[in-house]
């Protein structure tokens, strides 16, 4: 499974990306909004860094408005991924961008179907929400489920990108069900390093060493 960086920190990104663990980063309005950064500015910056895709979402509503931000915010880098919301406009610029050969990233989806509209359209990735499920009581991980099986009975190149990560569980369950990419806060990526059993381990290992009044340097 790919990790993508749910963030538009250019400092945490680079933390992750010096220790390999990023292959993509994707970005929102809300993730800009965060970051204080001019949009174009702070998207470079990301571009600049990681070669893999980089998703920078657009803003209007109209399918126009969506090809026209779409065409100015690929103009950005070679790796910018243009992400339309899961919508029927934002279906029809998905295509017309797809087919113009950019990547497009279909964000806010929450069930099966629309996942199956977004592949049809030549969605390169599509965005389950998992945690924005969960939160109404749905279980995120059944959504993704379905669109892994849809996917696979018909051959579809989309690739599931697990979005509104919040757990290091929910890592894991993406990993399980077969998602083609996780995206992920930092703070989630590194959390799933923690185990009680590791500190617990490395805390009697440090006391018995300390006995043997050994250095290894
Ligand atoms: C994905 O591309 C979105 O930016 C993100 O995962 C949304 O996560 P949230 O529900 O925690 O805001």
């Amino acid at each position: 499974m790919k990790f993508f960086v749910d963030t538009a920190d250019v400092d945490a990104i680079r933390e992750l990306h010096e220790l390999g663990m990023v292959d993509g980063v994707t970005t929102n309005p809300s993730l800009i909004m965060k970051s204080g950064r001019n949009i174009k500015e702070v998207t470079k910056e990301i571009c600049d860094m990681v070669d893999g895709p980089v998703s920078a979402e657009t803003v209007a509503l109209d399918a126009e408005g969506m090809i026209a931000e779409g065409r100015e915010l690929a103009k950005i880098a070679d790796n910018i991924t243009v992400k339309v919301p899961l919508t029927w406009d934002g279906l029809k610029a998905c295509k017309t961008l797809s087919d113009e050969g950019r990547m497009v990233n279909v964000t806010l989806c929450f069930s099966a179907n629309q996942a199956l509209l977004a592949a049809k359209a030549g969605a390169t990735f599509i965005s389950p929400f998992i945690g924005r499920l969960d939160d109404i009581n749905i279980d995120g991980m059944d959504v993704i489920a379905e669109i892994r099986q849809i996917y696979d009975n018909y051959g579809f190149e989309t690739q599931i990108l697990a979005a509104s990560i919040r757990t290091a569980n929910h890592m894991k369950q993406a990993a399980l069900i077969g998602a083609d990419v996780a995206t992920a806060p930092p703070a989630v990526i590194q959390s799933m390093v923690k185990h009680v059993l590791t500190d617990k381990g490395l805390d009697a290992f440090l006391k018995d060493w300390e006995k043997t009044g050994q250095k290894i340097l």
